[in-house]
């Protein structure tokens, strides 16, 4: 059993070390986690990829020292070491698993390489040690957008995936088309705020049946009014406002769907997007009687490494070890995941596939 893991995560645009510390088989706590976001992305509207890279080469040993630091543990304490091994931008992923491996042969540390989206699934464990499955989880990040049926940690059947954008990359997209910043989750939210809920009403793709998503023409329809609008300054929080509640009544109405499919008492919500306030509230409100909503606080739900942490720990309290092979996969496929087929209108494609 690993007392002390340190926690890597490069995958895109954040640079984060983290450190749990655990006594024996209880749940671990999180001892230090730092998260360094690369600011020089919001000039090109989007993550440049060899940016990226370049930046976790250059931070990354300071990132891991802080979180030992703050944890006040020395490297010599450290168990093992896990780290993000895909899915995301191959030379981000490249630069984390490189330093997580020479970390661990170096020390002669455990290893243990750990899927982004297993992380995202494990965030909300780390303040909740109570969380455990059976849960369905709505996995909402920039780069996917899945509803799955978590009968055991480890074990992922796919309800439904989106067939075309991520609900983030969604969020994105429009906040670039309204002229707003990148990443455009946080800042629609809170134009969305002050926004009008009746002047724009924009469709629910896909919403009354099923568990597949479709974001892309939702996102085509904000266009339309933005491009019609006489006044774009005046109506930019009707718009965010209109979107934001059109992504928001689909993904929980899905979720509200794959509860009362399953029976289960819990939803997760996990991934960048389960930041937003609004969809934990208005998750919360709809399946009030039904299930209790798991949700991270925002740090957790943002690219981290805590999340990453927390998830080797599970893996490696059951014996998973991975070996100097470990390497970074762009399209690293989710262990566990079973593709549902008795679902009606459920996706039958493989949401691993870029
Ligand atoms: O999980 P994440 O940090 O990175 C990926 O693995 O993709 O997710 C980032 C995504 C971005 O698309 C961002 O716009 C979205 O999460 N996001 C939000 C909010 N905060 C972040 N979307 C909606 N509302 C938010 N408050
Ligand atoms: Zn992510």
């Amino acid at each position: 059993m690993a007392d002390v893991v340190l926690g890597i995560e490069t995958s895109c645009d954040e640079t984060s070390a983290a450190v749990l510390v655990a006594n024996g088989a209880a749940p671990p706590e999180l001892a230090g986690l730092v998260i360094l976001s690369q600011d020089i992305h919001q000039v090109f509207g989007g993550v440049v990829p060899e940016l990226a890279s370049r930046a976790h080469l250059s931070t990354l040993p300071a990132v891991v020292d802080r979180a030992l630091e703050q944890a006040g543990v020395a490297f010599g304490a450290v168990d093992a070491v896990a780290v993000t091994a895909g899915p995301g931008l191959a030379g981000a992923l490249l630069v984390g698993v490189a330093y997580a491996k020479a970390l661990a042969y170096a020390g002669d540390r455990d290893l243990i390489g750990v899927h982004h989206l297993e992380g995202h699934l494990f965030a909300a464990a780390i303040e909740d040690p109570e969380l455990a499955p059976p849960f369905v989880a709505l996995l909402v990040s920039g780069g996917h957008t899945m509803l799955l049926d978590v009968p055991a940690w480890g074990r992922y059947r796919l309800l439904g995936a989106t067939r075309d954008d991520a609900a983030g990359e969604a969020f994105d997209k429009v906040a670039t088309l309204l002229g707003l910043g990148y990443p455009g989750g946080p800042v629609i939210e809170r134009l969305a705020a002050t926004g009008d809920p009746a002047r724009f009403n924009f469709p629910r793709p896909m919403r009354d049946q099923g568990f597949e998503f479709s974001f892309s023409g939702l996102k085509t329809a904000v266009l339309h009014a933005a491009r019609a609008s006489s006044d774009l300054e005046r109506d930019r929080p009707h718009l965010a406002r209109g979107f934001q509640d059109a992504v928001l009544d689909v993904l929980v109405t899905k979720l509200a769907r794959a509860v009362e499919h399953t029976g289960y008492r819990t939803a997760l919500l996990g991934g960048g997007v389960a930041c937003s306030r609004a969809l934990a509230a208005r998750a919360a409100e709809r399946l009030s009687g039904s299930a209790r909503v798991a949700v991270a606080s925002p740090r957790l739900n943002a690219d981290n490494a805590a999340m990453i942490a927390r998830a080797g720990w599970w893996r490696l309290a059951r014996g998973e070890r991975s070996d100097f092979t470990l390497d970074a996969r762009a399209d690293l496929p989710l262990p566990g995941l079973e593709i549902g087929e008795s679902v009606p209108n459920s996706t039958s494609r493989n949401p691993n596939s870029p």
